[in-house]
């Protein structure tokens, strides 16, 4: 991993540790990838304004969002089957993130359960993801796994209705791995040092379907539990849940400010301004273009995160200036776990926190709160 400079060499790394049809179920979106394209290019849609001689020794890049004080304006995003990139890699990311001093959450579709990585990372602020299935008392069961873990914040996840045609994995034969293919074996059997890591303990199991008597094997149990997601969720579900749940609420999958203000109205604490990595809604608004007109139509009501395409430092300076509160990643540190396991996800951390720190330096800000402060006055539109 020492050649890794930036998140590009991470991905390059991964690609080279991972089977190709686990690199390309992490890599990938929906469709044409259009709008996964546009998260990463519209940044180059903004500048960054550039002073001088404003004194920014010192500079400190902590800040505060879901109730809470963290070491940087960044937290690790839901990411199903991750376990599927590292051994263990829930609670391999999970302490990376806590040593970085930044949120970790699980995606309901984790390999590792919730509160064998809370357990394992005490101090360490976990989230829970959250999917509202069909069945409404196995949601509480999810609910009540999520709080008797200690989750600080319940991520409800709002942009998955349906699952769009994937074309890498439809290609690939994703969902049919339960009963592999010689050329799927061939595939995995390729990266042996990726077998010894993932497959060593037995084939891996989803750890909320395992629970739920979903089947046997992680593709089996995936696809009884997203059969399961309700596609007839609406805002009277969100108050159902506001009421249920006692800690901080977020719903992700936000792109209009319309719904913006939805959620704002039910009780939320926070928003997720995303398209799910351009993985659900192809032709939808990059993240980085839906942001500002967002941040301005919730005002202070309640935190606003953004993901999507998120790689460099001073995207995440933009984002801040455009409204956010913090910014969750994905990919960058998926590709980071496969790279080098716990090394690798602080590694992609570490990246994006020195990349930020300088950006900051150079924009002649000391802090994020400097940042967040200038607003809108720190970029212009190119
Ligand atoms: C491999 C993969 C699995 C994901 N699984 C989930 C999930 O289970 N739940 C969820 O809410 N979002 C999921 N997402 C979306 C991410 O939380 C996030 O919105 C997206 O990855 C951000 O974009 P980035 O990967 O470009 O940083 C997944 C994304 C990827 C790449």
């Amino acid at each position: 991993m020492k050649d890794c400079h930036n998140i590009e060499d991470l991905r390059r790394l991964a690609e080279r540790r991972l089977p190709r049809i686990f690199f390309d179920y992490v890599d990938g979106g929906s469709n044409s990838e259009l709008t996964r394209a546009a998260n990463e290019s519209d940044f180059a849609r903004w500048r960054l304004r550039q002073h001088v001689l404003r004194d920014v020794s010192g500079r400190d890049l902590s800040t505060s969002f879901l109730g809470a004080g963290h070491a940087l304006p960044l937290m690790l995003g839901p990411l199903g089957f991750l376990g599927m990139c590292g051994r263990r890699g829930e609670v391999a990311a999970a302490r990376a993130a806590g040593r970085a001093g930044v949120p970790s959450c699980i995606s309901a579709f984790a390999i590792r359960p919730i509160d064998e990585v809370t357990r394992e990372n005490p101090d360490v602020t976990i989230y829970s993801q959250l999917y509202v299935l069909q069945d409404r008392a196995l949601t509480e069961v999810l609910i009540a796994r999520a709080e008797a873990a200690g989750a600080k914040a319940l991520f409800l996840t709002v942009d998955t209705a349906v699952t769009p045609a994937r074309e890498r994995d439809v290609r690939n034969g994703f969902r049919n791995l339960t009963r592999p293919t010689l050329r799927q074996w061939a595939n995995m059997l390729s990266r042996p040092s990726w077998c010894r890591d993932v497959i060593r303990d037995g084939m891996p199991e989803v750890g909320h379907a395992r629970a739920a008597g979903f089947g046997r094997g992680v593709m089996e149990q995936a696809g009884n539990l997203a059969r399961q997601i309700d596609p007839a969720l609406t805002w009277a579900d969100v108050d159902w849940l506001r009421r249920r749940w006692p800690g901080k609420l977020v719903i992700k999958g936000i792109l209009e400010p319309e719904d913006a203000r939805r959620a704002v109205d039910a009780g939320a604490d926070g928003i997720v301004v995303s398209n799910h990595g351009g993985r659900q809604l192809d032709g939808a608004s990059s993240t980085i273009m839906a942001l500002p007109a967002i941040a301005e139509a919730v005002g202070a009501g309640l935190d606003v995160l953004v993901d999507g395409g998120f790689r460099r430092g001073w995207h995440i300076a933009l984002a801040l200036a455009l409204g956010a509160s913090a910014v969750s990643i994905g990919r960058p540190y998926a590709w980071g776990l496969a790279a080098g396991g716990e090394a690798g996800v602080a590694r992609a951390i570490a990246l994006l926190a020195g990349e930020l720190d300088s950006t900051l330096a150079l924009m002649g800000l000391r802090s994020v709160a400097a940042l967040r402060a200038a607003g809108r006055s720190a970029v212009h539109f190119n």
